[in-house]
């Protein structure tokens, strides 16, 4: 059921997106604490892609203890977060309760910890009555939720969708927000409705991020069909309001380097929040410099904070394209064909003509100032991810 919830919503977007109205403008969040938060999109880690509801406060320190020794923090990741199944039950306070037996210390004890590395706790919740896994949501303790997460050290929160049969996302996330407005600290407000009720339109005046689909799995299929779909929702994104397409599979194992490459430097032109997914304990070199790999990175967190999109298709290959603060243009040659095929970029179609030069990010090589149009042959599923200036 939810497999083919996520199927429809990833099909049928593009057909939303080009339905709406285009002069929909985006608005900034409106006040509240999390308004200034956010203003490149959140990179850090989250633990639901690799392990589920297997969490544990010793495996959340462990992360946060790789994220420091792998380089990651180094390379501008910051928040680790916890999704689902770290809360049990409510008192009869009605406070949330984390589950005692694998987060002993509590919530607070590990902020402490992590904050000690210099880095931010996230948690999960649900706008609901339920989490997805059947955890007490915030529906009806919005406020108190808020209240407790500050008052632990909380530094972001997840909101998810299920179990939320009869509400409005649009009102419920309001709640929401305008209850962490109260709670006293700036928390970072990521809405995880799966584009239910297009959360693009209001979602910049509600949250710092909007998931745009369902759920991404670790498959070339899954992963393609959710970043080749957002073209159109770029008008909608900034600073501190951001589209979320969802986490990084990077490191899972179910897609090969070209593959991997793809989802990375797709997320990056799509100013796409950047949550590694992985087992950050044990990750392979090659995980490793995808993930860290400066070049890329400063593509996604670029300070213009303009959301790229497709400029050309042809069949299986497309090019896509961010303008970038120094007035050059990070560009992607995507190849999602079935074997390798070269493919040009003509500078006319990015706004430049005669000679510019062209810069390699993967491979962080000058490829030198070439005349009109750049061809190159493009692994198959696989980028080629420039920089061109002038
Ligand atoms: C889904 C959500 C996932 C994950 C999961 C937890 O609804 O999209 O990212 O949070 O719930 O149960």
């Amino acid at each position: 059921m939810k497999i083919f919830r996520c199927a429809l919503i990833a099909v049928f977007l593009p057909l939303v997106v080009f339905a709406m109205n285009s002069t929909a403008e985006a608005q900034p969040p409106a006040g509240g604490a999390s308004a200034q938060l956010a203003q490149t999109p959140p990179m850090g880690w989250n633990s639901w892609n690799k392990f589920a509801c297997d969490v544990s406060e010793q495996l959340i320190r462990e992360m946060t203890d790789a994220m420091v020794s792998s380089g990651l923090k180094a390379a501008g990741y910051q928040y680790v977060n916890i999704d689902d199944c770290w809360q049990v039950s409510r008192d009869t306070q009605g406070k949330i309760v984390a589950d005692p037996t694998r987060f002993p210390s509590g919530i607070k004890a590990l902020a402490d910890y992590v904050h000690g590395k210099g880095l931010k706790l996230g948690v999960y919740t649900d706008a609901g009555r339920l989490t997805c896994q059947k955890r007490p949501g915030s529906l009806d303790h919005e406020l108190q939720d808020a209240k407790t997460y500050a008052s632990w050290g909380v530094d972001y929160v997840k909101v998810d969708w299920c179990h939320s049969e009869g509400l409005d996302p649009e009102v419920q996330y309001a709640k929401f927000r305008d209850a962490l407005a109260q709670a006293g600290r700036p928390i970072v407000f990521s809405i995880c409705n799966w584009g239910v009720k297009a959360p693009w339109r209001w979602g910049p005046k509600t949250g710092n991020l909007w998931r745009t689909t369902g759920d991404i799995s670790d498959k070339y299929d899954s992963m393609s069909l959710i970043g080749f779909s957002q073209n159109g929702l770029e008008k909608f994104a900034g600073p501190g309001h951001w589209n979320d397409p969802d986490m990084l599979e990077v490191g899972n194992g179910g897609m090969n380097r070209d593959e991997y490459r793809t989802h990375m430097a797709l997320w990056a032109l799509l100013a796409a929040p950047l949550l590694a997914g992985n087992d950050l304990r044990s990750m392979t070199a090659e995980t490793k410099e995808m993930l860290t790999n400066g070049e890329v990175l400063a593509v996604d967190q670029d300070a213009k904070g303009v959301q790229g999109h497709r400029i050309w298709e042809e069949g299986p290959l497309e090019i896509w394209t961010r303008s970038l603060a120094d007035q050059s243009q990070a560009v992607g040659l995507f190849n999602r064909s079935e074997a390798d095929l070269k493919m040009t970029l003509d500078f006319k179609a990015i706004g430049f003509s005669g000679l510019a030069k062209v810069r390699d990010l993967w491979e962080h090589k000058d490829i030198g100032i070439v005349q009109d149009a750049y061809t190159v042959e493009v692994p198959k599923h696989g980028v080629v991810l420039v920089k061109v200036s002038k």
